[in-house]
């Protein structure tokens, strides 16, 4: 039987493949027309057990996009999660339904699981505190359309990097390129989680530092890479109170980041970001947003293997 292919994690697609994906992303951005119809007839289902509004929307947009038709629910409560199905037998289910699932779990794994027991890819897009792989493939083409490369770069990750999945899973697929240096820009509180540090940044020797001071690290940075702190994610209110607001980037610490400094941003930004620093040309966040739906087009399209038109 053949196997399925799933993207449950960024380590998922190799270097290579990741290329050819981009690539791929790259050209649907310049000549959408010519991919309005290669998924005619397929189905996409997105099953969503946390909000989103980006992740599930660029989904569906990327398949209608494609030809191709999105079913699907945007919370638990409107699933049969509500009288305690599980998610193997959901997958199950929706295998009969759709040709290709994006999941979103609160659960770290829950899309691991799906996987094991769906005979349709599954996608993880985004399981609790942990990965978020397709936010890892926009993020990638963002800074390789801005900078022209994945390499080479000082990239300053800033805000919650213990609870932000689009943190940890930019990490592990940024440390596959050579040259790339990280600033790990948070309280002590909210540091990068220790697997992460040990596992993969001290592992394979990359060179970090985590430091609080956000004025002190921008002035060094290629890529600014900006989050919100993760309520959600938290277990009492009075800690997240404490550091909503441990970061503002505005106009005036701008000024102190090179002028080929971009700014990305998975969104939602809470008060991280003040508003007015949307109008720099630096600030590339609205934009990463669009090139989403770029890569989740090539994505859906290399998991149904679904051949390039000429
Ligand atoms: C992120 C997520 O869901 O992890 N959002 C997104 O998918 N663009 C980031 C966040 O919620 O802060």
């Amino acid at each position: 039987m053949k196997s399925i292919r799933h993207l449950l994690n960024p380590l998922d697609l190799s270097v290579e493949e990741i290329d050819t994906l981009l690539d791929l992303a790259s050209d649907i951005e310049h000549n959408l027309p010519k991919y309005a119809h290669v998924c005619d007839g397929k189905k996409l289902a997105t099953c969503f057990y946390e909000p989103s509004t980006r992740t599930r929307l660029s989904f569906e947009s990327a398949m209608l996009n494609l030809g191709g038709s999105v079913l699907g629910f945007s919370s638990a409560d409107s699933s049969s999660a509500a009288k305690g199905e599980s998610v193997a037998d959901t997958i199950r289910v929706i295998s009969c339904y759709a040709d290709i699932c994006a999941m979103r779990h609160p659960k770290e794994g829950a899309p691991r699981v799906a996987a094991e027991f769906s005979s349709i890819p599954v996608i993880n897009a985004g399981d609790g505190g942990h990965q978020h792989p397709t936010q890892t493939l926009t993020d990638l083409l963002t800074i390789r359309s801005l900078k022209g490369r994945l390499d080479n770069l000082t990239i300053g990750f800033c805000g919650d990097l213990k609870f932000g999945r689009t943190v940890h899973s930019l990490i592990h697929a940024m440390v596959r390129y050579p040259n790339v240096r990280f600033v790990l820009i948070s309280p002590p509180e909210l540091r990068i989680p220790e697997y992460l540090r040990d596992d993969v940044l001290l592992a394979n020797h990359i060179e970090f530092k985590e430091v609080g001071n956000l004025d002190e690290a921008l002035p060094e940075l290629d890529i600014l890479y900006m989050t919100r702190v993760q309520r959600e994610r938290f277990f009492n209110e009075e800690d997240y109170i404490r550091l909503k607001d441990c970061y503002i980037l505005d106009r005036k610490k701008m000024k102190m980041a090179k002028p080929d400094m971009f700014i990305l941003h998975p969104l939602p930004r809470v008060n991280e970001i003040s508003v007015e620093v949307d109008n720099d040309p630096r600030a590339a966040y609205f934009k990463q947003a669009q090139y989403g739906v770029y890569v989740r087009m090539a994505l859906i399209m290399t998991l149904l293997e679904v051949e390039k038109p000429c």
